[in-house]
């Protein structure tokens, strides 16, 4: 049996595609451009899905966080279009199938839950958009839904700050923090809902194997940290120093001032749902993943 993702040949796609392989399913990518592997997305409007295909995977989207990348009206337009358009795609790929898959599982962001320094988010919270990329992220969840003639099970997935040593916020860091001018961002006392890659991964599949899951799934560590306590233990784990801390002016001349409030404010999100539905994390120890990030 297969499994369609889109946008799968990147940091998270490359670590769930090892996992699908290792459980016996063929993963094809869908992807902006021919590759080994891939269909590109015309071919999936061209084509369809495969009569095999068990299940579909969405995670398409320009990274939102690149140093000097700022949120400029164009860059807006790319964040929107790479997550909801591609979303679109794999539904009506999904609604076109003669034999539609049994599931289709949507990753989204915790971008969804209003920073609070104080409040514990969990699924069941419903949050009204309050910012440019709270909209985007009702929006992307919105793409996903399926027409209730259509059986197949619909599961978003809102992630953390995914960590892993290949990709992501850790790929970004981890190069001054070797050469000891790491420290915390902002005040540091923002949280940090993070999640080690192979969890996300582990979550997707989960949603995949389990035939009574459907609805949101937070896809957050069970225990979050503030973004201090998470810089402290990588710099630990890497043994340097952690003296040299980001102010949030450095944060918004680098990111742009609306970028960096992804860094510089968080949310307490809670996996409460995920956990309901049988899913045992792996790494739930910041300090361990640490550890695991330089050792990986
Ligand atoms: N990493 C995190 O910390 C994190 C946290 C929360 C949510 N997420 C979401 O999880 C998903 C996977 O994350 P990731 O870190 O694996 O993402 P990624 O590696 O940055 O990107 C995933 C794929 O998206 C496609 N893509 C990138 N820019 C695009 C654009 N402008 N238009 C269309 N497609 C584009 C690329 O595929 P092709 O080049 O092959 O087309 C890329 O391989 C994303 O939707 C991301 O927003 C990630």
């Amino acid at each position: 049996m297969s499994i369609v993702v889109g946008g799968g040949t990147g940091f998270v796609g490359k670590h769930f595609a090892k996992l699908g392989i290792s459980k016996g399913f063929k993963i094809i990518n869908v992807s902006r451009t021919a590759k080994p592997n891939c269909i590109t997305w015309n071919d999936l409007s061209r084509s369809g899905l495969p009569d095999d295909c068990a299940a579909v995977v969405s995670l398409s989207g320009e990274p939102i966080l690149q140093p000097f990348k700022w949120w400029t009206p164009e860059m807006k337009l790319k964040i929107r279009e790479s997550r909801i358009d591609k979303v679109k795609l794999l539904n009506q790929a999904i609604c076109a199938a003669p034999k539609p898959p049994g599931v289709f599982v949507s990753i989204s962001g915790v971008g969804y839950y209003k920073p609070d320094a104080h409040k514990e988010y969990t699924e069941s919270d419903i949050v009204e958009p309050f910012d440019f990329l709270s909209e985007v992220t009702r929006d992307w969840e919105a793409a996903a839904v399926l027409p209730s003639n259509v059986k197949t099970r619909l599961v978003v997935v809102r992630s953390g700050v995914v960590l892993g040593n290949d990709g992501g916020m850790v790929a970004n860091i981890k190069t001054p923090f070797y050469f000891g001018l790491g420290g915390p961002i902002g005040s540091g006392k923002q949280w940090l809902p993070w999640i080690y890659v192979e969890d996300t991964v582990g979550i997707i599949m989960h949603a995949i194997e389990n035939e009574h899951i459907t609805g949101i799934l937070n896809g957050t560590a069970p225990n979050p940290v503030t973004s201090e306590e998470f810089t402290k233990a990588y710099a630990s784990a890497l043994r340097r120093p952690h003296l040299f801390p980001m102010p949030a002016f450095v944060a918004k001349a680098v990111f742009g001032a609306e970028a960096a409030g992804v860094l510089l404010e968080g949310q307490k999100v809670l996996p409460k749902r995920t956990l309901e539905m049988g899913y045992t994390f792996k790494y739930t120890d910041i300090k361990w993943v640490c550890e695991k990030l330089v050792s990986s």
